[in-house]
């Protein structure tokens, strides 16, 4: 998969390990930045991931923050993804099987690193199940028109 990575300065603790995670599953990795413990902005940085897959440039997004919480409500905002705050494995892998998450999002202000290279690494291990999860994501989708 292709995955574009982005956080700001309070997710940059996490960014590294968790790209060398994705690349040592052999996921294809871009940081889309923030590079220094500078104070950024988030929401330009979700923007920048949820309009990358949107434009098909990324199959999927993990972005970082302190909480998880500012990224997906930005993310979600901004393109036609689902992007979803996680800390627990289980909710990741719910997010994957059930819901069809493209974009993970957590906060190093919440979670650890060991604690986030499991959250991602039950991410990687789901799969859609589709069925009728299928009919639930496109309602979603469409939930303007619901
Ligand atoms: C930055 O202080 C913090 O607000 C941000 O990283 C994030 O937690 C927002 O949701």
């Amino acid at each position: 998969m292709r995955y574009v990575v982005a956080c700001d300065h309070a997710g940059l603790p996490l960014k590294g390990i968790l790209m060398e995670e994705l690349e040592a599953q052999d996921h294809r990795v871009e940081d889309l930045g923030t590079m220094t413990e500078e104070s950024v902005d988030y929401p330009l940085f979700a923007v920048k991931v949820a309009r990358a897959i949107e434009a098909g440039t990324a199959d999927m997004g993990l972005l970082l923050c302190g909480t998880g919480i500012g990224m997906a409500l930005a993310a979600n905002r901004a393109a036609p993804v689902r992007a979803v705050t996680v800390s627990d494995c289980f909710s990741a892998r719910m997010a994957r099987e059930h819901n069809d998450a493209n974009i993970l999002c957590m906060g190093a202000r919440v979670v650890g690193p060991g604690v986030a290279v499991d959250i991602l690494r039950s991410w990687l291990a789901a799969e859609f199940q589709g069925g009728r999860h299928t009919r639930r994501v496109q309602m979603i989708m469409e939930a303007e028109s619901l």
